[in-house]
């Protein structure tokens, strides 16, 4: 169970049942305690077959939510699931040998405050948050940190991850890394929220942003460790310059007093999950940028979430571009994707604006069959939508500069789509307990729906009453305006290698089928949603770029005892249980890794493998979990290795410096710290073989 020391300074009301309060603060600024931002009356897939939801209904959802939360309180662990052992009860006939990639013993539901892995593998901290990386930069002190010391150290609260080739230099890759959002009271020791000084304000700034690192391997196991003062280590904050490129660069709506170009912006922030282009690129997502910004009383977008009053870190204080009272268009300078040159660490990373402005939780690439870029993102908020932009570029190969320098056009020009969804069943059958329909799934067809086009000469809009900048800088307007489907949370969108497919996290959404917010419908079919469910998307032909696709839901998370869960058909005796799915990542056998954030079934959060295809599609094992209060980032899975990034371990209600709920990585009586963490099996051979 999480711990729960008492509250401090918090708002009062429920969190959603896996978070602490703290980190809805720091993470985003408490979103699931505002007003759901979507209120706008476009039809979602429940209003295509109008359907009834009865009130047993609604009585037996809530029922087997008490009773599986219930569960695994009594035993403080819930049950390990028999995945190798158990006889098939129902379902598909129990097939006799593991999935590829995934033959390991999965690992319990657990609390414990650790990294924990299958039998037969080992870990290694890779990089924690104040090691230094730059030239120059300090060891670690968080008793005498400083904004110079961390800005040449690794930042806080790390979340994507990407392992990049290195060539030239055997026994290394490029580790790149996002460094989400800071928490400031376990940082600080006798941190004040109402009066920040301008030092700790500081090193907040330098603390967030992204991170390059060369990283060494080991020989003959999978450790990794990080190779400091390398000439490609970098950090980018919350106060170095980035390019806005695209359509909206220039337009008025980014113009500011100190960048009246609308041009050039000072940081990144709230990265989240993001991706690697096939040019050698990575890609990042701003999501919570709302909550930096002070006084948005006058703001023009109000569908973001942005605060009329103060900020909870203060640092309209200390820089007036975060108080919107005197600066309105510096918001509209962050909710984009982050494109980042790692192999030049003099060029300054641009703002993709043709990719549209929402709270991005990643952004994945692929190209399609004549070379250009296909891009996916999730706006990850309760209600809100999923998008998809296609380039009109094509990638050219090989590692010239002017090759390079194409490439990184590419995503400046193209058409950015909003998903809309139908369900192929009687909306009676879909009555928000997860029951599945009489076809046997949850599944339909969908579209994409075009919003703006930029070009080289110009941008178009497709949505009426609404100008391409617009279309741009207020994405979720155009979304509502075209009927875009309201899903629960979408977080990370990416297509399987392997089989083209794509998959589309929906992590949570407590608030579908209450009061007057959106009932279920088949593609989010289960009210008061505590643990999400991950979407198979088919692009019509399987051609990235088309405007149709087919879907089904894969997999509807939480206790397989729970009747609403559903493994893709797999028998529901032999998986783990899962709940809230985050980010998503592929290994070279086609199976889908699965981290969470925020379980809701009393277990510490994880990182999960499961079969997406063949006789084992479904079968869903744990492969890791993380220690108290972290969620499990940034999955990557090489053939000998699988990364994660442990965020915001310790980040329980009520603990501080001084009263910390977790002492990992280093143990009693150091700071817990973010890291990053290699995972290898003990006998050097391939993960899961
Ligand atoms: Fe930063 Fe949507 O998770
Ligand atoms: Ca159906
Ligand atoms: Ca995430």
């Amino acid at each position: 169970m999480r711990k729960l020391l008492p509250l401090i300074g918090t708002p009062s009301g429920s969190h959603p049942a896996g978070r602490s309060a703290l980190t809805c603060r720091f993470r985003c600024g408490d979103a699931c305690f505002h007003e759901v931002p979507n209120t706008s009356d476009n039809e979602y897939v429940g209003d295509v077959v109008a359907g009834a939801l009865s009130r047993r209904s609604v009585m037996r959802a809530a029922a087997v939510v008490t009773v599986a939360a219930a569960g695994a309180g009594a035993a403080g662990v819930a049950a390990a699931p028999q995945a190798e052992a158990a006889p098939a009860a129902k379902g598909r006939p129990r097939p006799q040998k593991g999935a590829r990639g995934l033959r390991f013993t999965p690992v319990p539901p657990n609390t414990r405050d650790a990294v924990t892995v299958p039998d037969g593998y080992r870990q290694n901290v890779v990089i924690r948050w104040g090691e230094p990386i730059l030239r120059g930069a300090p060891a670690f002190d968080p008793e005498r940190q400083s904004a110079r010391a961390q800005a040449g150290q690794f930042g806080y609260n790390c979340d994507f991850l990407a392992l990049l080739p290195l060539k030239g230099e055997r026994n290394r890759q490029l580790l790149v890394a996002n460094h989400e959002y800071t928490d400031e009271i376990l940082m600080f020791r006798d941190y004040d929220p109402e009066n920040p000084t301008r030092e700790q304000v500081e090193i907040a700034w330098a603390a967030h942003g992204l991170a390059v690192v060369a990283v060494e391997e080991d020989r003959g196991n999978g450790r990794l460790t990080a190779v400091s003062r390398h000439h490609l280590n970098r950090r980018l904050t919350a106060t170095s310059e980035f390019r806005l490129t695209g359509p909206v660069a220039g337009s008025d709506l980014v113009k500011t007093s100190a960048d009246p170009t609308g041009t050039r912006v000072l940081g990144t922030l709230n990265n989240c999950s993001g991706g690697t282009t096939p040019w050698g690129t990575t890609l990042h997502g701003e999501e919570n940028f709302n909550q930096y910004f002070a006084n948005g009383g006058s703001a023009t977008d109000k569908r973001y979430g942005i605060g009329t009053g103060a900020t909870e870190r203060k640092w309209e204080r200390f820089d007036k571009r975060f108080d919107l009272a005197q600066e309105p268009n510096e918001a509209h300078r962050f909710g984009w994707v982050v494109e980042l040159d790692p192999y030049d660490p003099q060029s300054a990373p641009r703002k993709r604006t043709a990719l549209g402005r929402f709270k991005h939780e990643a952004a994945t690439v692929r190209l399609t069959h004549d070379g250009r870029p296909v891009v996916y993102s999730g706006d990850d908020e309760r209600f809100d939508y999923f998008y998809k932009f296609v380039g009109s570029k094509r990638m050219r190969h090989g590692n010239s500069r002017a090759a390079r320098e194409h490439n990184l056009s590419l995503l400046d020009e193209g058409t950015l789509y909003v998903a809309k969804l139908t369900g192929d069943s009687p909306a009676i059958e879909i009555d928000g307990t997860g029951k599945l329909p009489k076809d046997g799934e949850f599944d339909g067809s969908g579209e994409w729906i075009p919003l703006a086009t930029a070009t080289a000469h110009g941008a178009v809009s497709h949505v009426e009453g609404m100008t391409a900048e617009e279309v741009f800088v207020f994405t979720r307007l155009a979304g509502d305006k075209v009927g875009a489907t309201k899903m629960d949370r979408p977080e990370d969108i990416e297509p399987n290698p392997v089989t083209g497919k794509v998959y589309v996290a929906l992590t949570n959404n407590s608030n579908r089928g209450t009061g007057a917010n959106p009932k279920a419908d088949e593609a989010n079919p289960r009210h008061a949603n505590k643990h999400g469910h991950v979407l198979e998307l088919t692009e019509r032909w399987n051609r990235p770029e088309s405007t149709r696709f087919a879907w089904s839901l894969f997999l509807v998370a939480g206790d397989p005892e729970d009747p609403s869960t559903y493994f893709a058909g797999f028998p529901k005796d032999a998986v783990s249980p899962i709940s809230c799915p985050d980010n998503v990542a592929f290994d070279a056998h086609g199976n889908l890794w699965i981290s969470t954030d925020g379980s809701a079934l009393g277990s510490h959060d994880g990182l999960f493998g499961v079969a997406t295809r063949g006789e084992r599609r479904g079968e869903l094992k744990q492969f890791l979990t993380v220690p108290t209060g972290a969620e499990t980032c940034g999955p990557v899975v090489q053939d000998r290795r699988v990364l994660v990034a442990v965020q915001h371990p310790g980040e329980v209600d009520g603990a501080t410096v001084e009263r910390p709920a977790s002492t990992w990585p280093d143990g009693p009586g150091s700071y817990v710290r973010p890291a990053v963490v290699a995972v290898w099996r003990a006998d050097g051979r391939d993960i899961g073989v």
